[in-house]
Parts: structure tokens; C-alpha cells; sequence
């Protein structure tokens, strides 16, 4: 049996102005799952992904990233757990992609060379290399998300959470940042995205989690799932709705 590396109890979330975000969730996570997160918008898929490292917190219920709960543990939650964004520019803080991306070496006091070196490796594994003396804020929008991934990549998390991770991206773009997400995982990088895009992604998944209406309404492997995502509003992918079952996108 794989470790668990997230265990999550009964989780509840109710935002100031009353509205209930989360309810009753209940989830472990094993080190090396490919998990997809589906549902319509506004199920809660992002409200979930916030409170997997801290950014929102449980009114109660509780979640705890390698046996620490998430409230007590934050450096070490925010550590193991990386989330790139569902809207990229929300992240961006440094002047140049080279800065935007060394940004959070520079806070672990890494020394200049092991800066120099991870960010140069991690600019080029994504294609970005080219752009290191761009200021971040004139980027495409599939080039502000590649620089994301980036800046959560340097810092190589255990759990790595995609928050709609090809919303924006052309063709080109989708195959890159899914052949990298693809790699990581096969590197051992538990992998958690949230995504309207089933099409493109499901074949890569080990596991399928559906929400609607603030909870997990089905849990099970995607081969199971398939046929029922469109009762929860999400699109199936063609070939299964042709009988092919689940094809590969990347070729
Ligand atoms: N800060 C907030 N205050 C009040 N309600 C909120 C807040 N943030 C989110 N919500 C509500 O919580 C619900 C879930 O939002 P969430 O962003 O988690 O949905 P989602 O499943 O990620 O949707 P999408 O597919 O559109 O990204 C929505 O109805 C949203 O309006
Ligand atoms: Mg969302």
C-alpha cells in the first residue's frame, strides 16, 4: 500500500458571507497518485485545492500534509504541498521570469549557484529559457502559466496541485505543460489538478474525484467514472462516448 502523504477529516468551509463552501470532506492521498478533480463551476474544486496547503483555513474538521496538521505546520505544509494558480498572474511579484523564479530560493537562502543552476534547469525543461530577462508581466498567458509551474518546480515539492493548468493555452502550450506534469509525476511527485478539461488529461489519472454542491459526490478510478461525468455537468470525452473507452492525448 502506498503512504499516505494528505488525510483529510470531515473538512468544512463556510466563507464570511455565509456561503458554505465545503462540506464534509473526507479524502486521503497516497504519494504518487495522479488525482483529477472534476465538477461544474462553482462545486468547490478550488476551495478544496486552497485549503491543501493553507491558503484557506477549516472552520472545522481537519487536514494534515505528512501527518502535520495544515494550521499548525504552515512553512512545512506550504514545503511539501506547491499550487500553481488558477489565474497566473495573481502570482507573479518578481521584476524579470529569472527573479520571478528564483524568488523562492532566494527566501530558503540557497546560495547564488544552486540559484543560478536549479532556475536555469527548470527555464529550460519548460521552454522558457529564452524569456529569463522579460518582466513577467508582459508575458503571454500560456507563457505566465509555464512561469508559475516554474516557480512551484524550483522549489520541488512532494504534492504538486494544478488549479486549471491549460485554461488559455494553445495547442503547443497544453502539450508542454502536460508532458511536464506527466514527467513529474513519473519522478514520484504526487500530482492533484483541477480540471474542466477531461479530454485531455484523463488517461494520465489514477484517480477521479467529482464534486457538486460543495462535496465529493463520487471517488474511484477514471476507467469507473467515465460514463457518469456528464450527470455532474462535465464533458465526456469523445472517445469514450464513442465506445473507444479512454485514449491517450499525448501521442
Ligand atoms: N471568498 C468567497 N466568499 C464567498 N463565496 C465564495 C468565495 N470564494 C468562492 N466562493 C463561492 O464558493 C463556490 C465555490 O467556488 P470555487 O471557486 O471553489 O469553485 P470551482 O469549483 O473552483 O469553480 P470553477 O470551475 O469556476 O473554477 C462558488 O459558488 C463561489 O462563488
Ligand atoms: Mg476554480
Amino acid at each position: 500500500m502506498p503512504e499516505k502523504i494528505i488525510d483529510i477529516d470531515t473538512l468544512c468551509h463556510t466563507f464570511s458571507d455565509g456561503y458554505v463552501g465545503l462540506k464534509e470532506i473526507c479524502l486521503s492521498i497516497y504519494k504518487g497518485e495522479f488525482i483529477i478533480l472534476a465538477g461544474k463551476n462553482g462545486s468547490g474544486k478550488s476551495t478544496f485545492l486552497r485549503h491543501l496547503n493553507g491558503l484557506l483555513m477549516p472552520d472545522s474538521g481537519r487536514i494534515l500534509v505528512n501527518g502535520r496538521e495544515v494550521s499548525k505546520h504552515l512553512v512545512q505544509t506550504r514545503k511539501t504541498v506547491g499550487m500553481v494558480f488558477q489565474d497566473a498572474d495573481t502570482q507573479i511579484i518578481g521584476d524579470t521570469v529569472f527573479d520571478e523564479v528564483a524568488f523562492g530560493l532566494e527566501n530558503l537562502k540557497f546560495n547564488r549557484a544552486k540559484i543560478n543552476e536549479t532556475v536555469t534547469r527548470v527555464l529550460e525543461d519548460l521552454n522558457l529559457f529564452h524569456l529569463k530577462d522579460k518582466n513577467p508581466s508582459n508575458l503571454s498567458g500560456g507563457e505566465k502559466r509555464k512561469l508559475a509551474i516554474a516557480g512551484i518546480l524550483v522549489m520541488d515539492p512532494e504534492v504538486i496541485v494544478f488549479d486549471e493548468p491549460f485554461s488559455n493555452l494553445d495547442y503547443p502550450g497544453t502539450i508542454q505543460v502536460l508532458s511536464t506534469i506527466v514527467d513529474l509525476n513519473k519522478s514520484g511527485h504526487t500530482i492533484i489538478i483541477a480540471t474542466h478539461d477531461m479530454e485531455t488529461v484523463i488517461c494520465e489519472a489514477t484517480r477521479l474525484i467529482i464534486m457538486e454542491n460543495a462535496r465529493i459526490k463520487q471517488d474511484g478510478k477514471p476507467c469507473d467514472l467515465i460514463r457518469c461525468l456528464e450527470s455532474y455537468g462535465i464533458k465526456e470525452p469523445c472517445s469514450s462516448k464513442f465506445g473507444l473507452g479512454i485514449q491517450p492525448w499525448l501521442t
